[in-house]
């Protein structure tokens, strides 16, 4: 694809993907699911899963029912497991096309089980528990009976999973007691000649943090896209980040002192300045703040003036030779200067999960094998 017949666009690399699921099997030494969900972190659902398959994954985890059924109609045919609700009527759906589903309430399992019966086959699942994440699972007193009463329905338990809170915080004790609790009932189950075959917990905080937590299979997102879990739990120099942001000025021009720029005129020129037009706007994903910086030639330049939904301004002056067709860098390197997803978040007061699942469908995605 040709990068120069775009304004904006986010190069995904891929392998870096491949690279990071790597380091993760190999760290772990266990199965690896690629967490996926929402468009695989803004990255591409398809070809994030392909590359996570390619670095090793065996499975590939997704929210949504909708996201597994599209992966498979995109040829994607490693195991996948569909992380949160599925609705009952999808179930038919989930049998033929082997996605495994979440079980986390007995009532909505029975509803399983009529959509089952009706439509034949085996509905392949994984039970979650509820350990202190306080989301979905059930309670750790409710799994046996429930494992007992599926026993030679077409209802077929294959994994047991919980999730964790605070995986991050490494120092925190919050984790060790939800892997207790996890543990006692395995214990439980494994008494009662009622354990799954696969045991899984651990997202990427816990990859790190907790091996304890590695069981039969790890379950990463942002770190198979080269992204820290938390500032508490960065990635060592292994990982790499796959995503970069970039964009080309539109339009530079010298305004004389006293121009308002964009939106409100927030911003003034306090003397004659240059300023150029980035196509990129709260549209695509970008934040409407002030105070944000991206790189232009090597160096790094303010956005002036208030993001517009498909424009913003930036100061050139510390780039006297910027013109129009230059490459501007949000995320990512340009020449030795680096603005990182976690640069970016901490200037949304947000995590860089949030800042790459806003980047907006119109971003044309440009793979780098
Ligand atoms: C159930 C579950 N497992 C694993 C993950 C992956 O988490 P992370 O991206 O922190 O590795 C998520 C993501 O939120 C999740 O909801």
């Amino acid at each position: 694809m040709d990068i120069n017949s775009y304004s904006t666009w986010l190069e995904i690399d891929l392998n870096a993907i491949r690279n990071n699921v790597a380091r993760i099997k190999d760290l772990t030494g266990v199965e690896v699911m690629a967490v996926i969900k929402a468009n695989g972190y803004g990255h591409g659902a398809r070809p994030a899963a392909q590359a996570a398959v390619q670095g090793g994954a065996t499975w590939c985890g997704v929210a949504r029912i909708e996201e597994a059924l599209a992966l498979r109609r995109a040829g994607i045919s490693c195991k996948l497991l569909v992380l949160g609700y599925t609705p009952p009527s999808k179930i038919p759906e989930a049998i033929d096309q082997q996605i495994v589903v979440s079980l986390f309430d007995p009532d909505l399992a029975q509803s399983y089980l009529d959509f089952a019966r009706i439509n034949g086959g085996i509905l392949k699942a994984h039970v979650k528990v509820e350990t202190g994440m306080g989301r979905l699972g059930m309670l750790p007193k409710d799994v046996a009976p429930f494992l007992k009463s599926l026993r030679g329905s077409p209802i077929s338990v294959e994994g047991i999973f919980t999730h964790f809170a605070q995986a991050d915080e490494p120092q925190s004790d919050y984790t060790h007691k939800q892997i207790k609790r996890f543990n006692q009932l395995l214990a439980q189950l494994e008494s009662a000649d009622l354990k799954p075959q696969i045991v899984h917990a651990a997202n990427s905080a816990a990859v790190f943090n907790f091996p304890e937590a590695w069981y039969d299979l790890v379950r990463p997102g942002d770190a198979i896209f080269g992204m820290a879990p938390s500032t508490q739990t960065l990635l060592g120099p292994d990982y790499l980040p796959a995503l970069s942001w970039k964009a080309r000025l539109i339009s530079v021009r010298t305004y004389p002192a006293g121009s308002g720029i964009s939106y409100g005129s927030k911003y003034v020129t306090s003397a004659s300045e240059r300023i150029g037009v980035m196509p990129i706007g709260y549209g695509d994903g970008f934040r409407r703040i002030d105070n944000q910086e991206v790189l232009v030639g090597g160096k790094r330049v303010r956005v002036v003036g208030r993001v517009c939904m498909d424009q913003c301004m930036l100061q050139l002056d510390a780039v006297p030779e910027a013109k129009v067709g230059d490459e501007v860098v949000l995320i990512g390197t340009q020449d030795s200067e680096t603005i990182s997803v976690d640069e970016v978040a901490a200037r949304w007061s947000t995590i860089n999960y949030e800042v790459v699942c806003g980047l907006a469908d119109r971003l044309p995605r440009i793979y780098l094998e």
